[in-house]
This record gives C-alpha cells, sequence and structure tokens, in this order.
C-alpha cells in the first residue's frame, strides 16, 4: 500500500444519486442544517481537494467559514490544462489561504506564472492512466511527503470517480436529500463493474437525519 493521507469523501446527493442538474446546478440540494458538515469536514482535514470543474461551475472559496473558526486547510485544485480563472474566488483568497494547483507538465510557462504571481503553488504530476488527468496516487505520496496526514475529496463528480475506482477512499460522508432529479450528474460515474461480486460493498455506520436529510457515514474496505 503506497504512503498516503486517510482519504474521506462527501457530497450531498438526491435521493436517486445525482450531484447536480443535468445544467450542473448543485445549489443547494442539502438543506441549511447539513451544510455547516462540509466546513466541519474542512475544519478537520489537513487538505481539501476539488476538481476544475467544480471550480469553473460552482467558484467555491474552499475555506472554513464556522464561527470562531480560523484554521483553513490547505486548498488543492486538480487543473491538467491550468484553466483556473484568475477571476475565481480561489485565486483571489490564495493570499489568506494556502493554495496548490496539481497539474501535468504540459502546461506553459506563462500559464503557471499567471498563478504563481498569485500566490499559488504550482505542482507538475504524471498523467494518469487516460492521459489526461493528475496521477492520483502520485499526488497522494506527494502530499504525504509534505505532512499531510487528511485529504477531503469534495468533488466533483469526475474527481470522486477517479478517488473510488483507484480504491484511494477510507470513509464516505454521504448527505442524501429528499429529493428527485432525474437526468442529471451522477455521484459516481464509470467504476466497471461487470458483476455484482465486483461492486464495491462499505461498511455502514447509524445514519442520522438533520433537518430534512439523512446524514451517512461509511467505510471503504482496506486496500491490500
Ligand atoms: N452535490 C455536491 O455535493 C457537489 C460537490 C461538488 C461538486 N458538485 C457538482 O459537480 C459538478 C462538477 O463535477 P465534474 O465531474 O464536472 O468536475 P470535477 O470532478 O470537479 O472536475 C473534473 C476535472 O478535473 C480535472 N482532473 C484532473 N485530474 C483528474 C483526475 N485524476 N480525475 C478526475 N478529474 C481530474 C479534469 O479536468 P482537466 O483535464 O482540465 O484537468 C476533469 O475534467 C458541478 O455541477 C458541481 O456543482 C456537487
Amino acid at each position: 500500500m503506497i504512503d498516503r493521507p486517510t482519504v474521506v469523501v462527501s457530497f450531498a446527493q438526491s435521493l436517486d444519486g445525482r450531484i447536480a442538474t443535468r445544467n450542473g446546478d448543485s445549489r443547494w440540494i442539502s438543506g441549511s442544517e447539513t451544510l455547516t458538515l462540509a466546513h466541519e469536514l474542512r475544519r478537520d482535514n489537513d487538505a481539501i481537494l476539488v476538481g476544475i470543474g467544480t471550480v469553473l461551475r460552482d467558484d467555491p472559496e474552499l475555506s472554513c467559514r464556522l464561527a470562531q473558526e480560523h484554521f483553513s486547510p490547505l486548498r488543492i485544485v486538480l487543473d491538467s490544462r491550468l484553466r483556473l480563472p484568475e477571476a475565481s474566488r480561489i485565486v483571489q483568497t490564495a493570499t489568506r489561504f494556502r493554495t496548490i494547483v496539481a497539474t501535468l507538465s504540459d502546461s506553459t510557462r506563462e500559464q503557471r506564472d499567471r498563478l504563481r504571481n498569485h500566490n499559488i503553488t504550482v505542482v507538475d504530476f504524471a498523467a494518469d492512466q487516460s492521459g489526461s488527468g493528475v496521477d492520483l496516487q502520485q499526488l497522494l505520496q506527494w502530499l504525504a511527503s509534505q505532512g499531510i496526514q487528511s485529504l477531503f475529496v469534495e468533488g466533483g463528480s469526475s474527481v470522486i470517480t477517479s478517488f473510488v475506482r483507484q480504491r484511494l477512499v477510507d470513509r464516505l460522508l454521504l448527505v442524501i436529500a429528499p429529493m428527485l432529479i432525474g437526468d442529471g450528474t451522477p455521484a459516481i460515474g464509470d467504476l466497471g463493474t461487470e458483476a455484482l461480486a465486483g461492486a464495491i460493498r462499505l461498511t455502514p455506520r447509524q445514519p442520522r437525519q438533520l433537518g430534512r436529510d439523512l446524514v451517512w457515514e461509511l467505510e471503504f474496505p482496506p486496500t491490500a
């Protein structure tokens, strides 16, 4: 097993397993009572990670905004082509909150300098098996070498799917809202599961109700 931080994934989904509509609208699937859960997870983990798709769609700040909490974790954006806009909240707050953009080596010097001028650390990684994404195992090993012991993966769908498909997740904190979306963005995409025997079976903890939502914590099987 690789030396890596513990990884927790959390998202809010509809009853039919969607984390956004087909137009990408996800605000807000969960109720106000469960919104603070994401901030608690940010507070409780050393780093938080999202894909560039979520940044372009939602423009999140990814800071911990709980009353009387001043700690905000390291922010990491997976962005192979350095599309992170200068006007985004992440770039605009990068002097206050440490930020890393994980990219591939083919981005230009000009693209890197543009982000570095905003106090963002740009780190190169190898490409994953698809050839277009960041190699997550290499990223996790690098984070461990930087002293990061826990990582909160906040989305979106493609990033969650990559982590789960590669069996790099330890815990899932699932928020289920009493809502049906129909066609939309699946929480988890293709895992290559043909037979049920190959499905990933999680160990559930007792679910609890928060407002109208169900919050369910589940453990992934340990990896060999
Ligand atoms: N309900 C919720 O809890 C929740 C939470 C978060 C997001 N969302 C929603 O999710 C949607 C965004 O999901 P998304 O799938 O479009 O985007 P995403 O998962 O946020 O980002 C995907 C992008 O990340 C980059 N990437 C780099 N390395 C990767 C890797 N190893 N694996 C996967 N991606 C990698 C790729 O872009 P490059 O090739 O350009 O690098 C990829 O297209 C939005 O609608 C957002 O609102 C919902």
